[in-house]
């Protein structure tokens, strides 16, 4: 069985380091040269690459295009030992995000979803049915965009519920919930595990503190994590809500801190420890990530397993120690 199928986007990170200001470094004709220039894949597989580090069984379902980058995604993630249902579309070119990193660190994101957005319900049921059970099915916001993806998706959920898993969903981010209220309604509605940050949950709440709106979604039984960067998270179970503090880091690069979170998270939901340790956990590797540049700057597994024993995670650690 798997700990989780993550169902979402496929994106190759193009980043571009700037030697000024982005918009000064650009002139509208012409060529403009970027100090040095890295291509990875990114996207949802990230989750995926934190729990397989971790030493979790975990697959991918999403959409490519029929093209050197899809390859290379699909390459990658096989070469990660994660289960791959990755479809290719003739018709689209696979998604990829340009960050364009001035000296300072601030970045601008040129974004084309490409075939991502034409993933397709029957593609997802057809992927689901072949990879056969999961502990957790994982839905990302950033693929409830555009349709048929945003159905196929929320079908994943539907799927997953009616075979036992628990479904969690990270929102992805403010904007997106800001415009799309009643899709995202609806996804939390049917979700077992929120994990969004403090912006995409400011939003949700509508008027209320973010702390109440955690507690009053964790009354309708589901787990509720606020992500709130070097400040750390929030947990809310069964109306109960604790604060954990962020872990003091070196931050390098906070890109993909976000995914690096729910991959601790789920390794550790998926080995049943409870929300809030499993949280605990989560919150040291997200920031173990941010000392390093990229998506997928994890910290070594032997470094996973003697945090989790310096927190006193009572039940599951020998199968912890057995598994990694
Ligand atoms: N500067 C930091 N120092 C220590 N930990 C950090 C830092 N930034 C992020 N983290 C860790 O990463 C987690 C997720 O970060 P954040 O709250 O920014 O989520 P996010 O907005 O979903 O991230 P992303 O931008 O990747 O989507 C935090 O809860 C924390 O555990
Ligand atoms: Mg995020």
């Amino acid at each position: 069985m798997f700990d989780c199928i993550v169902v979402g986007d496929v994106m190759m990170d193009v980043v571009l380091k700037s030697e000024r200001g982005v918009l000064n470094a650009l002139e509208i004709d012409g060529t403009n040269y970027f100090r040095s220039a890295r291509v990875a894949p990114g996207g949802s597989g990230n989750i995926a690459a934190a729990l397989s580090h971790l030493g979790g069984k975990a697959a991918f379902i999403g959409k490519a295009g029929q093209d050197p980058f899809g390859t290379a995604y699909l390459r990658d993630l096989e070469s990660l030992s994660i289960a791959a249902g990755v479809e290719f579309d003739e018709s689209a070119s696979t998604g990829f995000v340009i960050s364009l990193v001035e000296p300072d660190g601030h970045r601008t994101m040129l974004v084309s979803r490409g075939a991502n957005d034409n993933l397709g319900q029957q593609e997802v049921k057809a992927n689901l049915q072949k990879l056969g059970p999961a502990k957790f099915v994982y839905l990302s916001g950033y693929s409830l965009l555009n349709l048929p993806q945003r159905e196929a998706v929320l079908e994943a959920g539907r799927i997953g519920r009616g075979n036992g898993s628990g479904v969690v969903f990270d929102p992805g981010s403010a904007n997106l919930v800001k415009d799309h209220p009643d899709v995202f309604e609806g996804a939390i509605d049917s979700c077992d595990v929120l994990c969004a940050n403090v912006a995409e949950s400011k939003v949700l709440a509508n008027g209320l503190s973010v702390s109440e709106y955690a507690r009053s979604l964790s009354r309708k039984g589901k787990k509720v994590i606020v992500k709130a960067g070097a400040q750390g998270c929030l947990v809310s179970t069964e109306g109960e809500l604790s604060t954990l503090p962020g872990v003091s880091a070196n931050a390098l690069d906070t890109t993909g801190a976000g995914d690096a979170f729910l991959g601790g998270l789920l390794y550790c939901l998926s080995l049943d420890y409870d929300l809030t340790k499993s949280a605990s956990f989560a919150n040291w590797f997200a920031s173990r990530k941010v000392e390093g540049l990229g998506p997928r700057h994890f910290p070594r597994r032997e470094d996973a397993v003697a945090f989790l024993k310096s927190i006193r995670l009572e039940r599951g650690l020998e199968r912890e120690e057995t598994r990694v």
